[in-house]
């Protein structure tokens, strides 16, 4: 709202003017989508008619390819050929095989990332596995703001091997872990996530594995909220070890498998602190003594979920063809566009994520007192984002699905909400915690 020249209230804008604003709007978001053309993967997924899903950073789209393939598994696979799948339908080596797919979404070469189990399971495995190859150091340090699971297994792990564990910011890690080794103090591992959950804020990966590496400590990077929406690279930015889930940007549907990183060159000394049969050198001799598989096979626990990790490998292909650079430049297009749509139509828009490229994850955070309700009222209008306590409304763009018109029915939708205060409905106030 522009002030009035005489009172110096806000007053609303002519109708005039408020349609011009929508006309550019629109105009700018066709023309941005014709240029943006190539990267349009939306026919690769199976997305109701209507719906603007901004929860791709909770729960990515339905992939075109997952259905045809579940079918299959489960009526030719599972129901014709049984236990034979095991090694005729290629069961046995799926965990490795849709490692190697994630891996080439995230940038590390073939038999490095296993894929399985949670990314609660693959924190603790690879934060235990720090331990083992820095036996002399006492410190971990990690985020405060990190996904709470991130801090549970921390501190669970801290408590396990005598760890302290020090708490700061990314941007404060490089002069914390300068100051730890200025007092001799030996650093196991600096843990972060690469892109903030909350904020939606990406952190200066290679920069954080170099100061960690500086200071003689490992690099533990959860990837949840960069793998499949940016670039994360990481062989080539020596990333020691590597978590993230299946089911947001990678699309692998709810409760894919998640996977876990373990450089190369850390292999060979990389113990599963959940050892099991499917992790053995050997596992039909059945042997009643623990000897590793070699390579990343080692830290494979037990028995796969094999419907979710197929599903996840059939997700996967949805994301062919096309490299990170460019779904990064295409999100960052979708993301820019949208803050300008909302610092257009909607008065007073608090967006917490930075306005940089370098810094934006692939989401928007807005700040609002009833974001619950924003976000509820928002999803009767068909726009689906989701609510971070206490205050946050979160719309993750997922670039591949999402277009530049959607983003300006997004912000459409939210001006809309706040402006007849359907935020406010009493049938959106917050009772339960599952959003
Ligand atoms: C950054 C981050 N780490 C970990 C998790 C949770 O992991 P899990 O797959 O074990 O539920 C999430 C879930 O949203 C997350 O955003």
């Amino acid at each position: 709202m522009t002030p009035d020249a005489e009172t110096g209230h806000p007053h609303a804008p002519a109708a005039a003017t408020v349609r011009a604003v929508h006309d550019e709007l629109d105009e700018r978001a066709a023309r941005l989508d014709a240029e943006h053309a190539q990267t349009d993967l939306r026919h690769r997924f199976l997305l109701p008619e209507g719906l603007v899903h901004l929860d791709g950073n909770s729960l990515g789209a339905l992939p075109a390819a997952v259905p045809p393939v579940l079918r299959r598994v489960v009526q030719e696979e599972w129901g014709r050929d049984l236990i034979d799948s095991w090694n005729t339908a290629g069961w046995w080596d799926a965990p490795g095989r849709v490692g190697d797919a994630i891996g080439a979404v995230v940038g590390a070469g073939p038999g490095q990332v296993v894929a399985g189990d949670t990314t609660t399971l693959r924190l603790y495995q690879a934060l235990r596995a720090a331990a083992v190859l820095r036996p002399e150091a006492r410190v971990l340090v990690t985020d405060p703001g990190s996904f709470p699971t991130d801090l549970y297994v921390a501190h669970g792990v801290a408590a396990e091997v005598g760890w302290r564990v020090e708490l700061a910011d990314p941007d404060a890690m490089p002069v914390l872990l300068a100051d730890l080794t200025a007092r001799g103090e030996r650093v196991a591992a600096l843990a972060f996530s690469h892109v903030d959950y909350w904020t939606g804020r990406a952190w200066d990966l290679p920069g954080l594995v170099r100061a960690a590496h500086d200071a003689g400590a490992l690099a533990v990077a959860d990837l949840c909220h960069s793998a499949g929406a940016m670039p994360v690279g990481l062989d080539e930015h020596d990333v020691d070890l590597a978590v993230g889930c299946g089911y947001k940007y990678l699309n692998g549907g709810p409760g894919a498998p998640a996977y876990l990183y373990v450089a190369r060159r850390h292999q060979p000394q990389f113990v599963n602190p959940v050892p099991g049969w499917h992790g053995h050198a050997d596992p039909f001799a059945m042997a009643g003594e623990y000897a590793p598989a070699d390579g990343v096979d080692r830290a494979r626990t037990g028995t796969p979920p094999l419907l979710s990790l197929l599903a996840l490998e059939a997700a996967l292909t949805a994301l062919d063809g096309v490299d990170a650079d460019a779904v990064r430049e295409r999100s960052l297009s979708l993301t820019a566009f949208l803050r300008e749509c909302l610092e257009s139509l909607v008065p007073g828009v608090d967006v917490v994520t930075p306005r940089d490229d370098e810094r934006r994850g692939s989401q928007l955070s807005l700040r609002h007192e009833h974001a619950y309700g924003v976000v509820r009222a928002l999803a009767e209008r068909r726009v689906v984002g989701d609510f971070r306590a206490p205050d946050i409304v979160r719309l993750g763009v997922a670039a591949p699905y999402l277009t530049h018109a959607d983003m300006v029915t997004a912000a459409r939708a939210y001006a809309a909400v706040l402006a007849d205060e359907e935020h406010l409905d009493p049938r959106h106030e917050r009772r339960s915690t599952v959003t």
